[in-house]
């Protein structure tokens, strides 16, 4: 019935992978790391052990169904080994791009390259331990300032504030464009990290923004019974790192010290401004020095540019104007033509950069596919590669490729290596230790098995 390519095994490409597969399609996903999973696997927070090992498991189902076939380590780049030319030259019967939002969104400000400025993907990689991330510089001081307030702010502030090894930071401070009124963190998120919240510091910048909020009708006097409801509930013993926001505040140069290390941010201070129902921040001349020696940006992801696929504002172009409910909202789209890139599609991430959990990538995966399945029902026939051609041709160029078989091969040495620690779970945190590990498991079940025989 055909190949389809997938790219990425994030949640998006492996519901993808599944819902293609159990159609009668023979399905092979090219993978950037070795593991699938992405943010799953390398984003979703460390000690959410459950919610891991469940996608786990539901994810080894996924690639243990017989037509789907597994190349891991193996990135798609326009400047790479493996191109998306290269991918249509294979002449699949549809390719799905499902990398998620591989890009860093800047704000073009002065020092934004400083030593000690990271984005929050990068930082969330590194704790998370997907090389190389896992073996590069993400040191952070006594004072970190994390910008955004959503989810990804607290997973990174409840890293800093509970769970890192070694010195932890003495403050860090939530930078955030808006008010109180507009954090996008879950309650249930937060409750991780608000023992850490300094009650009256955080009363004193209600007071400090009260008068601008009140400006599009909020109340701060309503912020506790509203949104914050720790503030009126004992934080227990202190002495530990404290954690508070700063409101209506804007980033707008990085000051280093002798080192090029981070030393100032400077912020403009914001109003709040009506913005038909919603609000917005509106800057205003006011700036101010705060000083800051680690700045992590959790302001959400945009696509890669380098991917190879047509670009515009962050995001991979799909028809414009396509709702959600058209194949057209999911079709690449050339601005060149005018028309879809037939047969390639985008899912997940790729297709909305950083929105919702990963039931949301798996709706848009698997809603994409009921397009791309209609389009491969009334394709025209292609002489398409057998699988074995398609990996022998995928493969020739690259080295230390991992098929799904390794990936087993790789989870129980992980889970040896736990048990080992008494550990729930353990990660091996650059490719040679788990091409390694991967090796000496296939020695061993090579002794096993001739010893046996
Ligand atoms: C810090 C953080 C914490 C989160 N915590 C939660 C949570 O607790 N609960 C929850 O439900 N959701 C959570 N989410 C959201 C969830 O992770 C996403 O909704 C989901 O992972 C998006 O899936 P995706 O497959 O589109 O992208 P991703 O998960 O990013 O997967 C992309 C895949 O593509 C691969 N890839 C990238 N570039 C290439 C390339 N060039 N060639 C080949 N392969 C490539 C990557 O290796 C990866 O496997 C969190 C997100 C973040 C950022
Ligand atoms: N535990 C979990 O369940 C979990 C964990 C992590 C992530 N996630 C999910 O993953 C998705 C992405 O999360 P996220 O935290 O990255 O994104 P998010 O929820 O959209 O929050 C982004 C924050 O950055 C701010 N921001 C954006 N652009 C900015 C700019 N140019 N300057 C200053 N501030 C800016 C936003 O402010 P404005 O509101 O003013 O735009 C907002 O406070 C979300 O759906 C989230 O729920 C879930």
């Amino acid at each position: 019935m055909g190949t389809v390519l997938i790219v990425g095994a994030g949640p998006a490409g492996l519901y993808a992978s599944r819902k293609i597969a159990t159609a009668g399609y023979q399905v092979l996903i090219l993978n950037r790391d070795i593991k699938p999973g992405g943010l799953a696997e390398y984003g979703i927070y460390p000690e959410k052990h459950h919610m891991k090992h469940g996608l786990r498991k539901q994810f080894s189902k996924i690639l243990d169904l017989p037509n789907v076939a597994y190349l891991g380590n193996l990135p798609v780049r326009e400047k790479g080994i493996l191109t998306i030319d290269q991918l249509r030259q294979l002449a699949p019967s549809a390719i799905v791009f499902s990398v998620g939002a591989q890009g860093t969104k800047k704000l073009g400000m002065q020092g934004e390259e400083a030593k000690g400025v990271y984005s929050a993907k990068d930082y969330v990689y590194y704790y998370n331990q997907l090389p190389p991330f896992a073996s590069q510089d993400f040191s952070t001081g006594r004072r970190v300032a994390i910008v955004g307030m959503g989810n990804v702010m607290v997973d990174i502030a409840r890293w800093l504030l509970n769970d890192m090894p070694g010195p932890k930071p003495e403050e860090v401070t939530v930078v955030a464009r808006r008010g109180p009124f507009e954090v996008k963190f879950d309650e249930k998120e937060f409750d991780h990290i608000e023992m850490c919240l300094d009650r009256p510091t955080f009363r004193e910048e209600l007071a400090r923004v009260a008068e601008r909020i009140r400006a599009c009708g909020q109340d701060a006097d309503k912020v506790a019974e509203k949104l914050f409801p720790w503030v009126n509930r004992s934080a227990g013993a202190s002495g530990g790192p404290k954690l508070s926001f700063r409101f209506l505040t804007s980033p707008v140069a990085i000051v280093p010290d002798a080192n090029g290390r981070i030393a100032k941010l400077r912020v403009v201070e914001n109003l709040l401004v009506l913005d038909g129902q919603a609000t917005k921040a509106k800057a205003t001349n006011q700036t101010v020095d705060l000083d800051f020696d680690t700045l992590i940006f959790a302001i959400g992801d945009v696509v890669d540019p380098t991917l190879g696929l047509p670009y515009e504002k962050g995001g991979y172009l799909t028809r414009p104007g396509a709702p959600d409910t058209e194949a057209g909202a999911y079709e690449v789209f050339d601005p060149k033509t005018g028309n879809a890139l037939e047969g390639q599609y985008v899912v997940g991430w790729a297709r909305k950069a950083s929105e919702g959990l990963v039931g949301k990538a798996r709706y848009d995966a698997e809603h994409g596919c009921d397009h791309i399945l209609k389009y491969l029902e009334g394709a025209p026939r292609k002489t398409t590669l057998s699988l074995q051609e398609i990996l022998r041709e995928v493969a020739r160029p690259a080295a230390h490729l991992a098929t799904k078989e390794d990936i087993i091969l790789l989870g129980r040495a992980e889970e040896a290596r736990a048990q080992e620690a008494n550990r729930p779970a353990f990660k091996f945190s650059t490719n040679e230790e788990m091409l390694a590990a991967i090796e000496q498991q296939r020695a061993s079940f090579r002794d096993i098995s001739a010893s046996a025989a």
